[in-house]
C-alpha cells in the first residue's frame, strides 16, 4: 500500500486540478494512501499542516465556489517557486517530513525544473535518511521500510509546451484558448480604427503558445526565440522590421482593416537579440500605422480549464499512479506525457535533457535542431 504524496510546483497551469483529482482517487481505487502537499515544495520543507491525507470527498467539489474541482484553473494545493528545496538542507527537511508522514511515493506536477529537482532528491534519498538517522532526528525503526527508495513520477504542468518528449504539457491548451478569446477582443477595436496591435505573449524560451495562437487568429507575423526572422534572409538580410513591414503592408492592400503581430516573450533575431514589442511597435508606425502594444499577462494563465486539458490530466493522471506501482529502485524516474495521441511513459531525465538541449542549440544558432527538438506538431 503505497502512500503518495502529490504536489504541484511552478507556474500553475488549467488541468493540475483535474490531475490531483485522477491521482487520488485512482490512488484510493488501488488501495494506496494519496497526500496533498500544499505549496508545492515549500509545503514538503515545512511539513506539518501543509501534508494531509486526501479522502474520496477532497476533490469532489468545491464547495465556497460551486465549481467543480475538475473545472477549476489554477492548483487548489497552492504552488510556489521554492528556493529552499534547491538546497541540501531543504531537502533534508523535506525527506524529514516524507519520513515522519510514511510517504513513498511522490507524484509531481510542474515543469522541467521542478521535476528536475524531484529527480535530484531522489538520487539523494537513502543519503538523506542516513544522516536523519545519524544525527538522531529519525530512529532506524522509522525510517527502514522508507530508506532504499522513494518512487518518484513527474506530469508536465506548464502552459509553456516547453517540454520535449511529450506532444502537450498540462495547461497549453487553456492558455491557447485564452489568448485567442484575448485577441478576438482585439480584434474588433483594432479593425474599427484600422489599427495595428503587437500582443505579447508568455512561453518564456518556447515559441509554442505565440505560433499556435497566430495561426488560430490569422496574424500578420509571429515571432519565435526557435525560429528567428527575417524568413527570407536572402531578400532582407538581417533587417526583420522590412521583411515584417513589407508583409502588413501587402496584407493591407488586400484590404485587410487591422494588423496583427504575434511576440512570444522570448523572441530573438538572428543575432540572439531579444524582439521586444515596442521595437515592433516602432517599426509598424514607420510605415503610418497607428499601434497599440498589449501584453496579456497572467491572464492566460487563469480562468476555467478546457476540455481538453481536464482530460489530458485525468488520464495522465490514472498512469501516474500505474507508474507509482510500477516503480522500482533500478528503473529511472519516469514522466508522463503524450505522444501522437497515446499516454507514455518516458524516462524523466532524458525528457529534461533533450529540453535543455533546445537553449543550447539556440545559443548556437542552430535553429533547425531547436525546432526538431519540439513536438512534431511544432516543426511542422
Ligand atoms: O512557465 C510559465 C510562465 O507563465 C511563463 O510563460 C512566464 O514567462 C512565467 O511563467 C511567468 O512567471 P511568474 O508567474 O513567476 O511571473
Amino acid at each position: 500500500n503505497k502512500k503518495i504524496g502529490i504536489l504541484t510546483s511552478g507556474g500553475d497551469s488549467c488541468g493540475m486540478n483535474a490531475a490531483v483529482r485522477s491521482i487520488t482517487r485512482v490512488s484510493l481505487q488501488k488501495g494506496c494512501v494519496p497526500f496533498a502537499i500544499y505549496e508545492g515544495y515549500q509545503g514538503l520543507v515545512d511539513g506539518g499542516e501543509k501534508i494531509k491525507e486526501l479522502r474520496w470527498d477532497d476533490v469532489r467539489g468545491y464547495t465556497l465556489s460551486n465549481i467543480r474541482y475538475l473545472a477549476k484553473g489554477g492548483t487548489l494545493i497552492g504552488t510556489a517557486r521554492c528556493k529552499e528545496f534547491r538546497t541540501r538542507e531543504g531537502r533534508l527537511k523535506a525527506c524529514y517530513n516524507l519520513i515522519k508522514n510514511g510517504i513513498d511515493a511522490l507524484v509531481v506536477i510542474g515543469g522541467d525544473g521542478s521535476l528536475t529537482g524531484a529527480d535530484t532528491f531522489r538520487a539523494e534519498w537513502t543519503g538523506l535518511v542516513d544522516e536523519l538517522v545519524s544525527t538522531g532526528k529519525l530512529t532506524k525503526e522509522e525510517s527502514a521500510h522508507l530508506r532504499n527508495d522513494l518512487a518518484i513520477v513527474g506530469l508536465v504542468g506548464s502552459i509553456d509546451n516547453d517540454m520535449s518528449s511529450t506532444d502537450i504539457t498540462i495547461g497549453a491548451v487553456t492558455s491557447l484558448h485564452r489568448i485567442c478569446e484575448s485577441v478576438d477582443s482585439l480584434t474588433s477595436t483594432a479593425q474599427s480604427h484600422q489599427r495595428a496591435f503587437v500582443v505579447e505573449v508568455m512561453g518564456r524560451h518556447c515559441g509554442w503558445l505565440a505560433l499556435m495562437a497566430a495561426i488560430a487568429v490569422g496574424a500578420d507575423c509571429c515571432f519565435l526565440p526557435e525560429r528567428p526572422p527575417p524568413f527570407n534572409q536572402e531578400k532582407y538580410g538581417n533587417n526583420w522590421e522590412q521583411e515584417m513591414c513589407d508583409i502588413v503592408a501587402k496584407n493591407r492592400s488586400f484590404g485587410n482593416r487591422k494588423s496583427l503581430v504575434i511576440v512570444c516573450e522570448g523572441a530573438i533575431d538572428k543575432d540572439l537579440n531579444p524582439i521586444k514589442p515596442d521595437q515592433v511597435k516602432k517599426a509598424l508606425e514607420k510605415i503610418g500605422l497607428d499601434t497599440r502594444v498589449t501584453t496579456l499577462g497572467h491572464v492566460q494563465r487563469g480562468g476555467s480549464t478546457c476540455a481538453f486539458d481536464r482530460y489530458l490530466a485525468t488520464v495522465q493522471g490514472v498512469e501516474a499512479v500505474e507508474a507509482v506501482l510500477r516503480s522500482n529502485r533500478d528503473v529511472p524516474a519516469p514522466m508522463i506525457g503524450m505522444f501522437q495521441n497515446k499516454i507514455v511513459s518516458i524516462p524523466l531525465m532524458e525528457a529534461v535533457k533533450l529540453t535543455q538541449e533546445v537553449a543550447t542549440s539556440i545559443a548556437k544558432k542552430d535553429f533547425a535542431h531547436a525546432m526538431q527538438l519540439r513536438d512534431p506538431g511544432f516543426t511542422s
